[in-house]
């Protein structure tokens, strides 16, 4: 959801083109997020203006622009010190056009030009404020208002820093962001601010850093706010606190440095390892090739620098490869993202398991009343997909919960609870506030998420990185196999002292060690999967049937149906068929149903046979060699045998393959599906 890319340059000279190229790239590691529209800034050849391109659609589009746009004038000379900001949107206000697309500008001039994520909540009253000063707006955002208020502040605060009106802006705006701001005043310069919304500063320099911390200054500023109560009409004028750093420290400097602001590390991974993930209400700004951090109200709590980290990840990753799509690539790597996630963990040999991030909490984790299960989409399936055996192996009550609608109902948290929030991006912001709902009323926070640095990570008290890999593709695939395999790590963590049930154990880790080879047997399926996509891919819906450790499976295949192909699909309790959804099957309505071999075989099969005298002709899921369940049905695909537990790692695979073969035969877009995000920053 919307993507911020910023390059800055010092003393490392590149002409705008190579500058642009360097843009467009970023943005193309920033598609996947999801967006409608893009843009780019830099300087005009003079250096006198600020050039932007802006374009509905995708990056190509906007790419193609540029190309004709800077044919002309002396793009190709290269400059010493520059700064160019890029973005992609993902409309929140106003439709997805030209003059909505980011950045957007202080005045005529292009005095201050903006990129942002998130939402400015007030931007009503700001724009208010604005507007009886004379501002006039072209554009229907809320991040208008804020290259605006820049500018006033610029205007009525002449000797302050590009930095300090940065901050002095920050002070009035509300709401969830992440900004880059670039200047003609200031060129050379960049201030960059996140509150909610990811941020990272990316740091390359020919020698490695003499430095592993950037320290943070601290400024003195109390929260004066503009608004309707404040505008001076009275004549008086605005007088705004302004923040004195102190230099007790020294920030980072260096002579020869490229900066990278980026909403994620993908967009920074192929240039630079060394990244600083700014926190809320950090004020990163660069100047003189020099990056510092500051902040305007010290807090008890804060530390005293922020880190630089290492990332871990590999350019590969974020490569299709040979792939067709990233979300094909991401659905073939399973057999080795699950072993990623228990890499380190279970140790076959001796039946042990460890979770590094949460073993000093297990001894509270079960003195705990309940586990709360909470997410959103896919990663709310995987919770699904493991209520039971968590409730089996910790004897626990377990609730699983949606968390927009959990936030809905004001839910009741108490001390004693312990909230799991499982996100892959470890930014939903639905998650996110659900978790601070919980953290407040002090129940213990464990974050199940895949994106090291994410706001989910920072903000639990403990949790487990579930270590899938960067995940391109906005549906959702291997990080659900992934988060599903660490809470069954985690249930088995819970119960290693239980003697009762140390022989289920064994047979779930005899189970788990062979989990990556039956993958790589189901993904075999896949071009049976692909010809039963060609007799799927016309209708206009599919309902997807199965009960107990599967149930899980129909919601996510059903999710995946629906967000890759467009088409109606739902995920049907076979136990709730006579409750009112066989009324749909007739002989012409696509069914899909899981029946494997296990405590509810039984009722699954009358559950195929309540379809199959309806005249319904499902395809069904079901094991290996098990001719009695398929003589049911001439369509059918077996997958191998594996505990109960785990049989939802298998059977969803095919549904991936499935709705992945009917996007394609749709002609979708199979990476980014209309109307969807990768990371939903806003509620
Ligand atoms: C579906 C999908 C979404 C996400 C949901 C939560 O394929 O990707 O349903 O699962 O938006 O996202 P995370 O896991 O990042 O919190």
């Amino acid at each position: 959801m919307c993507g911020i890319f910023a390059y800055l340059n010092y003393l490392t000279p590149k002409s705008r083109l190579e500058v642009l190229d360097l843009l467009v790239t970023g943005l193309k590691r920033l598609e996947y997020r999801g967006y409608d529209s893009t843009g780019v800034a830099i300087d005009s050849p003079d250096n006198k203006n600020i050039v932007m391109v802006k374009r509905t659609g995708k990056v190509k589009v906007l790419e193609e622009a540029i190309q004709e746009h800077f044919s002309a004038g002396d793009y190709s000379e290269p400059v010493m010190t520059h700064i160019g900001i890029a973005h992609t949107r993902w409309a929140t206000h106003g439709v997805p056009c030209e003059r909505n697309s980011h950045p957007h500008r202080s005045d005529d001039g292009n005095g201050f030009v903006v990129v942002h994520n998130g939402i400015i909540t007030n931007y009503n009253d700001v724009k208010t404020f604005l507007a009886k000063r004379g501002y006039e707006f072209e554009s229907d955002t809320d991040t208008e208002v804020f290259a605006k208020l820049v500018h006033h502040l610029w205007k009525t605060h002449p000797t302050y820093s590009f930095r300090e009106l940065v901050e002095q802006a920050i002070l009035q705006v509300e709401g969830a962001f992440a900004i880059a701001v670039k200047s003609k005043h200031f060129p050379g310069e960049c201030v960059a601010s996140r509150r909610s919304s990811p941020l990272l500063v990316g740091i390359k320099t020919k020698t490695r850093l003499a430095t592993d911390h950037i320290p943070i200054l601290y400024g003195k500023a109390d929260d004066k706010k503009l608004g309707p109560d404040q505008d001076s009409d009275s004549g008086k004028p605005q007088v705004l606190p302004r923040s004195e750093s102190t230099s007790e420290f020294m920030p980072l400097e260096e002579k020869e440095v490229e900066y990278f602001f980026a909403s994620d590390a993908s967009a920074v991974i192929e240039h630079t390892n060394r990244v600083i993930y700014l926190e809320d209400d950090d004020v990163a700004a660069v100047r003189d090739g020099t990056l510092s951090i500051h902040r305007l109200k010290k807090s008890l709590d804060d530390p005293h620098a922020r880190e630089i980290t290492t990332l871990k990840m590999e350019i590969q990753q974020i490569m299709k490869g040979n792939y067709d799509y990233f979300m094909q690539k991401e659905i073939f790597e399973q057999p080795d993202s699950v072993v990623n996630t228990m890499r380190g963990r279970v140790r076959f040999d001796g039946n042990a398991i460890v979770l590094g991030g949460i073993k000093e909490y297990i001894p509270e984790i079960k003195r705990c009343r309940r586990l709360m299960l909470i997410g959103c989409g896919t990663s709310y399936h995987s919770a699904v997909a493991t209520r039971q055996l968590l409730e089996e192996l910790t004897e626990l009550p377990v609730m699983v919960e949606l968390a927009s609608d959990f936030l809905d109902r004001n839910t009741p948290i108490f001390r004693d609870d312990v909230c799991f929030f499982i996100s892959q991006s470890g930014e939903t912001a639905d998650t996110l506030m659900a978790l601070r709902y919980c953290k407040q009323r002090g129940a213990l926070i464990v974050g199940i998420t895949n994106t090291v640095g994410s706001s989910i990570c920072r903000e639990s008290h403990c949790g487990v990185h579930i270590n899938a890999g960067p995940e391109i593709g906005v549906a959702s695939t291997k990080a659900y196999t992934s988060q599903f395999i660490s809470l069954v790590m985690f249930a088995l963590v819970m119960s290693e002292d239980r003697l009762s049930l140390q022989q289920r154990r064994l047979e779930i880790l005899q189970a788990l060690s062979k989990l990556a080879d039956q993958i790589r047997a189901v993904l075999k399926l896949d071009s049976k999967v692909q010809e039963l996509a060609k007799d799927l891919y016309q209708h206009k819906s599919l309902l997807i049937m199965g009960r107990g450790y599967n149930f899980a499976t129909c919601l996510e295949g059903a999710l995946k149906v629906k967000e890759l192909t467009y088409m109606h699909s739902e995920g049907i309790m076979a136990g709730e068929l006579k409750h009112g959804p066989l009324a749909l099957v007739d002989d012409s309505m696509p069914v899909l149903m899981i029946v494997l071999r296990d405590p509810v075989y039984v009722k699954c099969m009358n559950a195929l046979q309540q379809v199959t005298s309806r005249k319904g002709c499902p395809i069904i899921i079901c094991e290996e060699g098990d001719e009695e369940t398929q003589a049911f049905s001439s369509r059918h695909l077996e997958i191998p045998r594996t505990v109960d537990c785990l049989q939802g790692i298998l059977t969803v695979i095919p549904m991936q393959l499935l709705s992945y073969h009917i996007a394609v035969l749709r002609g979708c877009d199979v990476d980014c599906p209309r109307n969807l995000a990768k990371s939903v920053t806003v509620e």
